[in-house]
């Protein structure tokens, strides 16, 4: 199926799952950081999930040579989600714009959603906001996530409109305690964007920078993703934990599952309820196996 049923017709999307995850070491010695487990799934299934809400199919996954991309063929072999994913390697991290000139060939013509590969959003009514800002996307369009601890991330200021007035990557002396998150919606015009800035001090292609140039030209708004909503990334062994504890709370105490990827396929119509039983199916006897057959049953599968 290569329609999208809401969201962007022909947006594409880019997840970024490379890095060293040098500081989830030891465990990232065998296995890639976006492939650990999240308590019931791996990393990379949450960042997938958000793209495939928002009605995304066509779908780029970047990391770095070695075992790393056939771990992640490995995984796409089985789970048969309707999705049209391919592989691109990035040599050496040289920072998160590198995603959008090692991708420039998958996004051709069309807008694009790039995510980070170790983030969890999560929480009431995203799909709706997530596939609005699609529809209407001129320019770019960040998230922005209230922090006590801004210093450690992107920062913008929006006005009442949440146009994007200022962004700083990592300051001192922050402007506000909104967060820029990791996942970034852009018009075409980023690829050239992404091409012409220049590296930075540290050698990297900054996405801040990226950004900015939206922010000149008043093209970048920011959606403030309020109270009850989680956003959470995974880059140390306590964050790491803190995710599965959350996922795991959330899961047991409604019954329902969070990033669910097969159960995403099949309410956005890229897989129908038969193809989701025989993926239960092949689960054999995990909670998650028949969790998705009671789903594909409730669908009318044959
Ligand atoms: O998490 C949101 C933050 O992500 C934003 O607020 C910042 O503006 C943005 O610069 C970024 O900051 P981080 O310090 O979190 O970026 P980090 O270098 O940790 O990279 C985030 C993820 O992206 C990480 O899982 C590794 C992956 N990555 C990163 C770089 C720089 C790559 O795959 N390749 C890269 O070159």
């Amino acid at each position: 199926m290569t329609e999208t049923i809401s969201g962007c017709p022909g947006m594409k999307g880019i997840i970024l799952a490379g890095g060293g995850g040098t500081r989830l070491r030891p465990l990232t010695g065998t296995l890639s950081k976006q492939l650990l487990p999240v308590y019931n799934k791996p990393m990379i299934y949450y960042p997938l999930s958000v793209l495939m809400l928002g009605g995304i199919n066509e779908i780029l996954i970047i990391s770095t040579p070695d075992h790393i991309l056939e771990q992640f063929s490995g995984c796409w072999r089985r789970v048969r989600l309707g999705l049209d994913i391919t592989y691109a390697e990035s040599p050496s991290p040289r920072g998160i714009a590198q995603a959008l000139t090692i991708g420039s060939d998958h996004i051709g013509n069309s807008p694009v959603a790039l995510i980070l590969g170790d983030n969890i959003f999560h929480g009431p009514g995203f799909s709706s906001v997530l596939q609005g800002s699609i529809r209407h996307l001129d320019g770019c369009v960040l998230f922005g996530y209230p922090v006590s601890d801004p210093g450690r991330y992107g920062v913008g200021e929006i006005d009442r409109d949440g146009l994007l007035l200022s962004l700083e990557e990592k300051p001192v002396r922050p402007r506000s305690n909104l967060a820029v998150t990791g996942l970034y919606l852009y018009d075409n015009d980023v690829v050239d964007i992404a091409k012409n800035i220049r590296p930075s001090a540290r050698g990297e292609l900054e996405i801040t920078d990226v950004n900015k140039v939206y922010l000149e030209q008043r093209r970048a708004r920011l959606i403030e993703l309020g109270h009850g909503f989680a956003w959470l990334d995974m880059g140390t062994h306590d964050s790491l934990l803190q995710a599965s504890q959350y996922v795991q709370l959330l899961e047991q105490r409604q019954g329902v599952r969070i990033a669910c990827v097969e159960e995403i396929a099949l309410r956005m119509g890229f897989i129908n309820a038969d193809e989701l039983y025989l993926l239960g199916c092949e689960l054999g006897n995990s909670g998650y196996g028949s969790y998705l057959m009671e789903v594909a049953s409730h669908a009318g599968a044959a």
